[in-house]
């Protein structure tokens, strides 16, 4: 079974999530379905991805009593003012067919736009009425986050990036740890890149695990929540199957020394998509 961490509310969450960015809409329930099969309890989905009708579907249809299941979504950019950011979070429930989502995000600060606090007082509210069990961030900088930490009531209680052995985000990791805010990481094997890594693949042949293992295993050991995606069946489970092996600090240290600065997407100071 997968661990939990507990977040700052007490909210626990397992550890380890389906990511479902860019998840054909058509296979996304019957993927999502195939996830909870091999074990999965938490699945990330987000306004942006448009497939939190499929997703919502696939809990329906899964049979789980829904505390069992934990269900991520996240606030589209183009709803940061209070109001909007009410509405979007009615209709995400809607699409989703829940009553309520077990975390709530801030997609993206948009800092040109600036009105990411005015989002987090909406999220506090939603948080409030008891309709999100906890609160949080995708994309914040420390110094998004600094602003969030002085003009709002409740500290987040994730902060979800773009973090893998490419892009290991120490300042980010060490101001959310700082604050008591958990850091999850999205693209946890790089879309891919680093699975083609030569010292991966040697940490890989002597514990006789594939390389995504060995790098979920790598973010599971640092303590972050991860979200492996992957529209592969066989990969699911593969991504799920990481916690009966353990790298030791030789295996984490010369993985941390990978770490190059490369992003395989936006950077926070400069994505505005702002689409509905
Ligand atoms: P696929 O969907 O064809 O299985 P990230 O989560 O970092 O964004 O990476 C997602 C990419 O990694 C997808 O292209 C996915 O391909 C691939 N991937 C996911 N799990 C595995 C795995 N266990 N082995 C190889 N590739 C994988």
């Amino acid at each position: 079974t997968i661990p939990r961490v507990t977040l700052n509310n007490g909210v626990q969450i397992p550890q380890l999530g389906y990511g479902t960015y860019k998840l054909p809409p058509a296979e996304t329930r019957d993927l999502v379905l195939r996830a909870f099969d091999a074990g999965y309890r938490h699945v990330d989905t987000a306004q942006m991805y448009r497939n939190e009708r499929e997703v919502g579907l696939a809990v329906a249809a899964s049979g789980l009593p829904r505390d069992e299941v934990f269900v991520t979504t996240k606030l589209n950019n183009a709803f940061h003012a209070h109001d909007d950011a009410l509405a979007a979070f009615d209709r995400s429930l809607t699409e989703l067919g829940l009553d309520f989502v077990d975390l709530f995000l801030i997609h993206w600060p948009l800092p040109a736009v600036g009105l990411y606090t005015q989002a987090w007082g909406a999220l506090e509210e939603i948080y409030a009425s008891g309709r999100a069990r906890a609160i949080g961030v995708s994309n914040f900088q420390p110094s998004h986050l600094a602003r969030v930490l002085e003009t709002g009531t409740v500290v987040p209680a994730v902060n979800q990036v773009e973090v893998h052995p490419y892009l290991r985000q120490d300042e980010v990791r060490a101001f959310d740890a700082a604050h008591g805010i958990v850091t999850e990481a999205w693209s946890p094997l790089g879309r891919g890149t680093v699975l083609a890594d030569p010292v991966v693949a040697v940490v890989a042949s002597r514990h006789g695990v594939t390389p995504a293992q060995v790098v979920l295993r790598w973010h599971v050991q640092r303590g972050d929540v991860v979200f492996p995606k992957s529209a592969t069946p066989s990969r699911i489970a593969q991504n799920a199957d990481i916690f009966g092996f353990a790298l030791d600090d030789d295996d984490m240290v010369a993985i941390d020394a990978l770490h190059r600065d490369e992003r395989t997407g936006s950077h926070p100071d400069t994505e505005n998509r702002t689409g509905r």
